[in-house]
């Protein structure tokens, strides 16, 4: 995992080190989405479009935390977003239930509430280097993701609306491959939304990263519909990990439960949009163990 070890850089702008992600994970374009007849009009921080809830996201304000007294150990965050926080409409109250299961895995529970119809896309950004040294790059840990598509980007990384098979394609990661066998063929490295094969809003596992040296695995488990692959592409060595180390180009990864980039804009991607009354329930879980 990649993170610093004091307050102050987590306050920055990117690269969002370990963070939780919201009201809206990845972009949407031009910050403009309309509920109805009613236009929004968010926050722009990425070029001309938003990304990961605006100026302060929900990386950058401050939670109530509680332990949970419970058999297992837990976190709960909670935090009540005001109408009109970075142009969303709607108070949203989200609680965050982070827990460790007794296998190894760091399970991640998201609510949220609305008292206006709103758009809602909760995610967790950790980044992660297997081999536990991010002098080393993500090259050769094997990928591998339960995806026959993806979607494709425009030059400010906002889905053009396909959804384009990966059959044949750097894409591919249906079978474990290695990450760098492929890279340098896609523009700036892997920095897309996987459409999750089969998802139907149970917990399934979509995705698991190997590192051959250490025999470290990680598995991703989800109810979401999508995973963003980011393969630290604007990594620059000018964030310095915890260890001292300053965290180069394509060093450390990330594995982005989500709905689909831009989704308030593309109404033929799984909707978004939290009404009164409902309850927005999302689930992943990260979990580790080591090849035998
Ligand atoms: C996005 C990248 C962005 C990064 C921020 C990722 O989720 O897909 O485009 O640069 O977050 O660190």
């Amino acid at each position: 995992m990649v993170g610093f070890d004091s307050v102050g850089p987590y306050l920055q702008s990117p690269p969002y080190f370990g963070a939780l992600i919201g009201r809206y994970s990845n972009r949407i374009a031009a910050g403009k989405f309309s509920i109805g007849d009613k236009q929004y009009t968010l926050a722009t921080n990425n070029g001309a479009n938003h990304l990961h809830g605006g100026l302060v996201g929900f990386d950058k304000v401050i939670w109530t935390a509680a332990p949970i007294t419970d058999s297992i150990p837990s976190l709960s965050l909670s935090y009540l977003s005001k109408d009109g926080e970075e142009g969303y409409p709607g108070n949203l109250q989200v609680q965050v239930i982070y827990s460790l299961t007794d296998d190894d895995g760091l399970r991640i529970q998201y609510e949220a509430t609305t008292d206006q119809p709103t758009i809602v896309n909760l995610t967790n950004h950790s980044y992660f280097n297997l081999t536990g040294d991010t002098k080393q790059t993500i090259r050769q840990h094997l990928l591998q993701l339960n995806a026959d598509g993806y979607t494709p980007v425009d030059k400010g990384l906002i889905p053009t609306g396909e959804i384009r098979p990966v059959a044949g394609t750097p894409f591919d990661f249906r079978t474990a491959t290695a990450i760098g066998s492929r890279m340098d063929s896609v523009e700036g490295g892997y920095d897309h939304n996987y459409v999750l094969t089969n998802a139907n809003g149970s917990l399934q596992k979509v995705a698991t990263l190997t590192e051959p040296g250490s025999g470290r695995i990680l598995e991703v488990w989800t109810t979401e519909p999508g995973i963003q692959f980011y393969s630290g592409n604007f990594l620059d060595g000018k964030f310095v990990n915890h260890t001292g180390t300053p965290v180069q180009l394509h060093t450390a990864l990330c594995l982005e439960t989500q709905h689909f980039p831009d989704s308030p804009n593309k109404k033929e991607f799984p909707s978004t949009l939290l009404e009164p009354g409902k309850k927005y329930v999302t689930e992943t879980i990260y979990k580790i163990s080591v090849a035998k």
